[in-house]
């Protein structure tokens, strides 16, 4: 049978999983892929740290470029994380035409386009399965289980340690730095958890698979990226009565085109003319009986509607070793078959196709919004607060207000109807202005899904 040599940078809780799981179940993908995958080089930082993976001597090394460039190495695997050596490192491999599989969202963030143009002029391929939702096969299905679907919509819980936390305020009425110290404490949450509460992790992850879902590269500074750190356990409350649970989710979904005010004469063609996409990150209320309302804890769900297939549901663990070494494990098969079929073209990673496609401004974008105001207890300040509301256009749906005694500060629910961003950031801004007003504002989109 034929051996397909791996080369890993990273011997850590990725790649541990990788190897472990490669001991386990090794000779089952031999048989079912008619190769056989073997570790020979493993780069790590540190070759004196102990490590329980079982490697023969020799194959640890601290120079990860003795990897990448060791003849006997056909495949290289990027399990070291960051954006700057992890950079240099793909790019070496690639150069020397060696397929490369990643787990690292934030490298494809940064740099997707120079790798993927990288892989093309070299005659190789670049797979990432791992880098999105851990455990969930999302980039397999976009790639190539949705290739005969426009993709619609998509929404999704990316980023398990946001779902850990707003599941645990959920079920157990705590707020939010109380659980983040605890998930810290027992090694869930990074000491620095901002990439993950900030929404960035999300966002590196949404921005990968819209760039797959709509064929053009999105550039992460268009990502409209909100994190969780302003919910508090009395929104989790408020949303729950009104029917709601609130999830970090990663939306993607084509809106609607406006008729180009330049395109009016026949065949002048302008960029707008193309699909518009939303691509955003952004807490948000999502109905309980939407399936997402109910994936909790550390768990990922992605949900995508295509316009052939209709609404389709992928869940499971989104990190962890084992998890997370299952995607790589994929695209281990894949690469590995492209060397034995001597064939590149057979699953292209990414194809850029929709280059008149954009991502349109947060500000263009329609939703319904939860808002929650302190205001003072005292008469006419409901009759205030809808004017403003009233005078920018913005309905409002439903009003919550729990019992208060007059001149004590208490929160007002507002359900507001489909509204534009834009209009809705400047009529926060007056309210937020009214002497009334006892804090700022908490707006929290309602996705509806319809
Ligand atoms: P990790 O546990 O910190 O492991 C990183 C490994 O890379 C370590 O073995 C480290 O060596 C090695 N390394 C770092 N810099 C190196 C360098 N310059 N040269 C050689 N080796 C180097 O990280 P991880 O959690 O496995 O994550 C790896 C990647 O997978 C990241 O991109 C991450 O975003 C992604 N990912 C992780 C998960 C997850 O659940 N952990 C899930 C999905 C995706 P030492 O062991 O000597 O320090
Ligand atoms: N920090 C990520 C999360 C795990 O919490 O989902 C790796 O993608």
């Amino acid at each position: 049978m034929e051996t397909v040599n791996l080369g890993l940078i990273g011997g850590g809780t990725v790649g541990g999983g990788v190897i472990r799981a490669l001991r386990r179940n090794g000779s089952l993908m031999a048989s079912r892929l008619g190769v056989t995958l073997t570790v020979r080089r493993v780069a790590v930082r540190s070759v004196a740290k102990h490590r329980d993976l079982g490697l023969p001597k020799g194959v640890l090394t601290d120079d990860w470029r003795a990897v990448v460039e060791d003849p006997e190495v056909q495949i290289v695997v990027e399990l070291a994380g960051g954006t700057t050596t992890a950079r240099d490192m793909v790019l070496a491999a690639l150069r020397l035409g060696k397929p490369v599989v990643t787990a690292n969202k934030a490298l494809l963030s940064a740099h997707g386009p120079e790798l993927f143009r990288t892989a093309a002029k070299h005659g190789t391929n670049l797979y990432y399965e791992a880098s999105v939702a851990g455990g969930i096969p999302i980039i397999k299905v976009l790639r190539e289980s949705l290739v005969g679907n426009r993709v619609l919509s998509l929404a999704g819980i990316v980023n398990g340690t946001c779902n850990y936390i707003l599941t645990r305020m959920k079920l157990e009425g705590i707020e939010f730095s109380e659980v983040l110290a605890e998930a810290q404490r027992l090694g869930y949450a990074e000491a620095e958890p901002s990439l993950d509460v900030d929404g960035h992790d999300a966002a590196h992850k949404t921005g990968i698979l819209a760039s797959l879902a709509h064929g053009f590269w999105v550039d992460p500074k268009s990502i409209h990226t909100e994190g969780i750190r302003q919910i508090s356990r009395l929104d989790i409350r408020f949303a729950a009565q009104l029917g709601y649970t609130i999830k970090l989710l990663g939306v993607i979904k084509t809106v609607p085109s406006k008729p180009a005010k330049s395109a009016k004469r026949k065949g002048s063609a302008t960029l707008s003319d193309g699909p518009r996409i939303q691509v955003a990150v952004y807490p948000a209320l999502v109905p309980n009986a939407h399936v997402l309302a109910s994936v909790n804890h550390a768990f990922n769900a992605i949900s995508v509607r295509g316009d052939i297939v209709g609404d389709t549901l992928f869940y499971g663990r989104g990190a962890g070793a084992d998890a997370t070494a299952s995607s790589v494990l994929s695209d281990l098969a894949d690469a590995a078959l492209d060397l034995k079929h001597a064939s590149i073209e057979r699953v292209p990673c990414f194809v850029a196709h929709a280059s008149t496609s954009r991502v349109i401004p947060m500000e263009e974008v329609v939703s319904r919004y939860y808002l929650r105001i302190e205001v003072v207890d005292q008469p006419g300040v409901f009759a205030r607060i809808s004017t403003l509301l009233a005078k920018a256009g913005i309905g409002i749906s439903s009003i919550i207000q729990p019992e208060g005694h007059v001149g004590e500060t208490v929160p007002v629910i507002l359900m507001i109807h489909d509204a534009p961003n834009a209009a809705m950031q400047k009529a926060l801004k007056l309210i937020s202005r009214l002497n009334v007003v006892r804090a700022e504002p908490v707006l929290i989109r309602v996705e509806t899904f319809e």
